[in-house]
Parts: structure tokens; C-alpha cells; sequence
């Protein structure tokens, strides 16, 4: 028997006072768990080190401190040598108060040395960056970094995009079968198999969502997978977008099982169906949207509500089509349907959107890998609609007038929908861990002038100001950046302030932050400025230009091997 088909007036008032108490439990832990996460804002920061940033040393150093503004965990502290090997410390990183300490037993050669760190503090945001220093005259430099820590991160980067794959299908069956439970179905209408599959996929969405907060803390310290079985990976995970949706999503799901498989009355019904828009929604509280602002939300939530109500439905319609007779099946395609129209224009309208908020330029749209993904994610998308479109107009009014061919037909449509819809997520699951071209494109148009020898130059817009960059000779090792700011009128721009952010993620090099030197108006440099290692570099310019307005600068300098 299925309890969504039970009418009413066999309720107990046991089971509803049981719901009650669980769902107001559940919702208690939820307003606690937001508290804990809205109050976890406080940040570590780095005061000093030693070697100082950019010092020359006469011998090796004894050991490397940092000093911090309060006690800090460490998820890694490297040091990445002039032949570009991490130089192995034995001793591991030892740790006293907000000091950690970092022993150099083994003799250490003449050269530039990167120290690279990552720090969990007690309110468990990650913080972290580089430094560098010289042992002796010669300033050579670490030419390259092991690539273990690229594939370390590709390997989490995977495992995040499957999981994020099968936690987005399982999610959408449940909401979806919740909401087809409260918006489709009718006292004593029955579906074999609905509950189940809302609770069945309800606890796949709730593991792969716990197991995401794992993998993201091994994606941030690119540790080895054994790190699932460390605290501190998942504290470090928990402590990113991915914890906040995970807190918001589980409780959510925890509220749909638990409604569904209690009771069956209206009540129940309701609160499952809140709790699939609330899962539903707590997608847009990581990755890009979270990252873009409010209105993307909102979009993305919208987007993913009316996702949820169609896919949600294919399973139960599949087996209301199997199991019931042509003209009683007609009748609950057609209510479905009845939402499913506004439901698929929400969508739609909401995708859009959502598109906006990533790519500003529709040559994009090619150019960009984000571009071309999506594209691929619109031809499916397509195909369903084409499927869909063919269902409403044809097969059902086939179906209404009791054809056997029919039913044949719209089995073998909604399965077709059934396994587009599976391509369709995995594809999204891609796009959304791709980065989007919105801030290159929309702020920061990049125009590469000249890539060749001696070095590498480009042209960056960003709010109407131009920012042109010149790397020599774009080399790992000792390389100079110069700056030239231009206002909107063309005139040299010399802002309050500025400060050059340079990072080589794929390597696992970590901020390394540089004020450059202004060398006439407008025109800012920095030199013997160490590069240690090849890659694609990303090159962050904040330009303070007045006390109300920051101007940030964003690009990419490939630099060679040297
Ligand atoms: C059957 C149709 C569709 C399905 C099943 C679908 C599914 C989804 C899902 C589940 C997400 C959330 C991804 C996540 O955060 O993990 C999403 C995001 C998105 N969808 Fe759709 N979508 C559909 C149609 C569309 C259409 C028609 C458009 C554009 C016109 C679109 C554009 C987007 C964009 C831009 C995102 C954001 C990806 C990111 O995070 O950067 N989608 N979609």
C-alpha cells in the first residue's frame, strides 16, 4: 500500500503528533546549525615569517616560522626547491600556539626557495599563501613543482563532479517525487513504488551530499585519498559553501523521508514538498551562484525547483502509464501536464537567466569551454522538450481515448526522457565545475598582444578601466611585471592604492601577494619578481581608487619553463 493513497480520515492522531514533533526537531537543528555557520566568519591571519618574504640569506636557515594572530591548524606548509622538488621535512610541521615551526635538517643548496602553506584556523576557514627566499647570491629558482599535486587535485576534482552527479539525480527524484506526491495525486490515486523511490533516493541524495563535504576538503589541502579518514579534512570541507548547502540540504532531505514515510495526510504531504524546495534551493548556496550574488540564486533556485517537478514526475508517470488503464492514466498525465507547462517555462526563463549571470558575451558562448558545455546541455535539453512537446499534444490525447499503441508509445517516450534527463545532469554536473567566462568577458576583456620572446603582454579591461600587463621574459625564475592603469577617457590612472595578487593553483602555489613600485604616473613595476614555477599564473590587480570604489583586474600570465 502506498500511504500517498490512503484518504485522510485514516490518519492517526498518533502519527501526526509523532510528524509534528520530528519535523519541528528537524527544523530546530536547522536554525542551529545555520547560527553555528552565520558565526563562523573570523579569520586567521598571517603576521610574520622567517625567512622574511623576499629575503637573500648568507647561510640556510635552521628552520621556517610562521607566526600567527591565533592558534592555526596546518593542512600543509611546502618548500619547493631551485631544482623545483619539494624539499622533504622529515619532522613534519610542529606547532605552538599561533607559531609553526618547520625544521630544514638536510643541507639545502644555493637558490630560490618557495614556501607554499595552507592553515585551517580554530573557526575552520582555510587561509593560505606562498613566500619566497633566497639561500646565497645566485637567485636561481625552482624551475617546476612535483606535478603530484596537480593530479592529486584532478583525482578530488573527478571524484566532486560524480558525486555532485549522483547527488544532484538522487535529489531531483526526491523533491520531485514530493512534489508530484502533493501537486499530482489525489486521495486514493496509487503509485507502486513513489515512496520508496522519494525515500531511496532521499538517503543516496543525503550520503553523496555528506561524502561531498569529504572530497572538497581533500580538493582544498589536494591531500591523498586516504585524507577521507582525517577530522580535519571534513572540518576543512565543512568549513566552504559546500558544508553551508550540505547543513541546509540534509536536514531538508532528513524532512521529506521522514514526512513521506510517516503519513500520507495532507499535512505530511506539505511539509515533504517544503522540504524538497528547501533541498532544492540549497543547491544555489554553493559553486558559481553563491559566488555571484543573490539574483543568481534566485535564479538558480527557481531554475532547480521546476527541474525538480519534471524530472521527479518521469518515474511515477512511467509506472502510472505501466499500471493503470490508458484513460486513468491520461487523467493523471494531464494534471501533471497542467503543472508541467509553467513548470518547463520557469525553467527555461530561470535557465536563461542563470546563463546571464555567467556569460555576458554570446561569443562566449563558443569561445569559452563554459560555452560550449552549455551548448551541448541546450541540445539535450532539445531533444527532451521535443519528446515532451510530441507527448502532450499527440500521445496524450491518444491515451485519453483508451489507445494500446499509445501507452506502448509513451513508455518508450519517457524512458527516452528518463535517459536524456540522466545526460542532461551530467553535463550540468560538468558545467557547474567549469569555470565560467563572466569575469573575463564582462569585466575583464582579455586581448593577448604579444605572446613571443622577450616576454608576454595583455590588455585586461575592468569597469571601464584598462589595465595593460607585461611579463619579461615570462620564464620561470626571475621575471619583471610591469602596470600601466588607464582611466576611461584614456588618461594615465594612478590609483590610492594598489596590490598585485599572483597565484599558480595548479601547482598548489598559494597566494603570493606583491605592492608594485610606481614608476611614473600610471605606470607601476615590479621587479626581480620570482615566478618559480611554468604554468598558466593568475594574476589578480586591485587598484583602490577612491575611498568608495576598488577596481579589480583579473588575468592569466603563461609563464614558460625557464
Ligand atoms: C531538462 C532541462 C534542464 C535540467 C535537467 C537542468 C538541470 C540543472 C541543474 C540540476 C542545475 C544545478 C547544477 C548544480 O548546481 O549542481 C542547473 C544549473 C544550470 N542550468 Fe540547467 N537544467 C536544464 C535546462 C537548462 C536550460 C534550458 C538552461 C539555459 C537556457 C540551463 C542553464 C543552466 C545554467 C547556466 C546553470 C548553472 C551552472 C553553473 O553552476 O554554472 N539549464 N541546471
Amino acid at each position: 500500500m502506498i500511504p500517498s493513497a490512503v484518504a485522510p480520515g485514516r490518519r492517526t492522531a498518533g502519527v501526526e503528533k509523532y510528524l509534528r514533533t520530528a519535523l519541528a526537531a528537524v527544523m530546530l537543528a536547522l536554525v542551529a546549525m545555520l547560527a553555528a555557520v552565520s558565526t563562523a566568519t573570523a579569520h586567521a591571519v598571517l603576521l610574520a615569517t622567517d625567512p622574511t618574504d623576499g629575503s637573500t640569506l648568507g647561510t640556510q636557515p635552521g628552520e621556517i616560522t610562521l607566526r600567527f594572530n591565533e592558534p592555526v591548524a596546518p593542512v600543509f606548509v611546502r618548500v619547493i626547491g631551485p631544482d623545483g622538488q619539494a624539499v622533504s621535512t622529515p619532522d613534519g610541521v610542529r606547532v605552538i600556539d599561533a607559531v609553526l615551526r618547520l625544521s630544514l635538517s638536510q643541507k639545502l643548496r644555493e637558490g630560490g626557495y618557495l614556501v607554499s602553506y595552507r592553515v585551517v584556523s580554530a573557526d575552520s576557514h582555510p587561509i593560505g599563501g606562498s613566500f619566497v627566499f633566497a639561500i646565497g647570491t645566485k637567485a636561481t629558482t625552482p624551475s617546476r613543482v612535483s606535478d603530484e599535486t596537480a593530479t592529486r587535485e584532478n583525482l578530488w576534482q573527478a571524484a566532486k563532479v560524480l558525486l555532485r552527479l549522483v547527488q544532484n539525480i538522487a535529489l531531483m527524484l526526491a523533491a520531485g517525487g514530493a512534489l508530484f506526491n502533493l501537486l499530482v495525486l489525489r486521495a486514493g490515486d496509487r503509485v507502486p513504488g513513489l515512496v520508496p523511490m522519494i525515500i531511496g533516493s532521499a538517503v543516496i541524495a543525503i550520503l553523496a551530499a555528506v561524502l561531498g563535504v569529504g572530497v572538497q576538503g581533500g580538493l582544498l589541502a589536494a591531500a591523498p585519498p586516504s585524507a577521507l579518514f582525517d577530522l580535519q579534512t571534513w572540518r576543512l570541507g565543512a568549513s566552504t559553501t559546500v558544508g553551508t548547502a550540505t547543513l541546509v540540504q540534509v536536514p531538508a532531505l532528513v524532512a521529506v523521508a521522514l514526512a513521506t514515510v510517516t503519513s500520507a495526510g495532507a499535512l505530511a504531504q506539505t511539509v515533504s514538498a517544503l522540504g524538497a524546495l528547501v533541498a532544492a534551493a540549497s543547491l544555489a548556496l554553493t559553486g558559481h551562484s553563491a559566488a555571484a550574488g543573490w539574483p543568481a540564486q534566485t535564479a538558480l533556485v527557481l531554475h532547480t525547483t521546476a527541474v525538480a517537478y519534471w524530472l521527479g514526475a518521469l518515474w511515477p508517470l512511467h509506472t502510472i502509464v505501466r499500471t493503470q488503464s490508458p484513460d486513468k492514466a491520461a487523467i493523471l498525465v494531464r494534471r501533471f501536464s497542467t503543472v508541467a507547462v509553467p513548470a518547463v517555462a520557469l525553467l527555461i526563463v530561470a535557465g536563461i537567466a542563470t546563463t546571464l549571470t555567467r556569460i555576458a558575451d554570446p561569443a562566449a558562448l563558443i569561445e569559452s569551454n563554459y560555452g560550449r558545455i552549455l551548448l551541448l546541455k541546450l541540445a539535450l535539453v532539445a531533444l527532451l522538450l521535443a519528446i515532451a512537446a510530441s507527448n502532450r499534444r499527440r500521445v496524450t490525447p491518444a491515451l485519453a481515448g483508451g489507445s494500446e499503441k499509445a501507452v506502448a508509445v509513451l513508455v518508450r517516450n519517457i524512458r527516452a526522457e528518463l535517459a536524456l534527463a540522466g545526460a542532461v545532469l551530467a553535463v550540468t554536473a560538468v558545467l557547474a565545475h567549469t569555470s565560467p567566462p563572466h569575469e573575463s568577458v564582462e569585466h575583464d576583456h582579455h586581448e593577448h598582444i604579444h605572446e613571443g620572446a622577450p616576454g608576454y603582454a595583455v590588455v585586461t579591461v575592468s569597469r571601464g578601466r584598462m589595465l595593460f600587463l607585461e611579463a619579461t621574459p615570462a620564464r620561470a625564475g626571475v621575471n619583471s611585471l610591469t602596470f600601466s592603469l588607464v582611466d576611461a577617457e584614456g588618461r594615465p590612472l594612478t590609483p590610492i592604492e594598489l596590490r598585485v595578487v599572483l597565484s599558480l593553483p595548479a601547482a598548489g602555489i598559494e597566494p603570493l601577494v606583491r605592492v608594485p613600485e610606481r614608476i611614473a604616473e600610471g605606470r607601476y613595476t615590479l621587479v626581480r619578481l620570482d615566478l618559480p614555477t611554468a604554468g598558466q599564473w593568475s594574476v589578480r590587480v586591485e587598484a583602490l581608487i577612491s575611498d568608495f570604489e576598488k577596481v579589480i583586474f583579473t588575468t592569466e600570465v603563461p609563464i614558460r619553463q625557464g
